[in-house]
């Protein structure tokens, strides 16, 4: 059992049972926060305090709409490749099926390589267009069940677009045994 920090969730995952427990708890910055509005930074005391209250309750609020958000799409979508929500209590918890994510190690072959396949999977698509592209980029959101690619990490509104434009392709093209070489990353993608 171990407890994985995403941007706007925190994940306990417990390989044992099988599944994940999402809990909308977001990193927030207070630094980002006092940039991103210069009236905090002019407002002092407790006003000052209070803005900072209101940031964070809305980080919250942004997160427990995301939890909520991918337990719906799971449910309309039923689709393969998403990695099935079972249960979420009103965005507060979410309960997720486990899947052991893709090795972020440089040195892991699955890591060139799934940047490498997800590259020239997505040439030539308006993939940025529908969703910022990194998130596709990051293995850290895949997992593989048997040879097919699986995403846990589906809450935001341009991924599900992106995931309904693209998701089929995705799951039947991505192939873990395939080796993409570095010649062929440079000519097709
Ligand atoms: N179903 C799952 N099985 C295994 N690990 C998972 C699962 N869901 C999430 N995780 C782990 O928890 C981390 C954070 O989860 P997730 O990406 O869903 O949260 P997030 O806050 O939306 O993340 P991000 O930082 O990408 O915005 C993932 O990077 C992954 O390591
Ligand atoms: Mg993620």
């Amino acid at each position: 059992m171990k407890i994985k920090h995403g941007v706007w969730r925190k994940v306990l995952v417990v390989p044992n049972l099988g599944l994940v427990f999402k809990f909308p708890l977001p990193l927030v910055r207070v630094r980002t926060l006092k940039k991103q509005n210069k009236t905090y930074l002019e407002s002092r005391g407790l006003s000052h305090f209070f803005c900072l209250v209101l940031a964070v309750i809305g980080f919250v609020k942004k997160a427990v709409a995301m939890n909520w958000r991918e337990f719906i799409y799971y449910r309309k979508s039923l689709h393969p490749i998403l990695q099935p929500t079972y249960f979420s209590f009103l965005g507060l918890v979410n309960i997720q099926r486990y899947g052991e994510t893709i090795l972020l190690d440089s040195e892991s072959n699955h890591n060139s390589q799934f940047t490498f396949q997800m590259d020239i999977l997505f040439h030539g698509t308006p993939l940025r267009l529908y969703s910022d592209p990194h998130h596709f980029k990051h293995s850290d959101n895949f997992s593989f069940r048997g040879d097919k690619l699986c995403m846990h990490d589906y809450g935001e509104v341009h991924v599900q677009k992106a995931l309904d434009l693209f998701g089929d392709m995705l799951y039947q093209n991505y192939d873990p045994n395939r080796v993409v070489s570095f010649e062929e990353w440079c000519d097709n993608s």
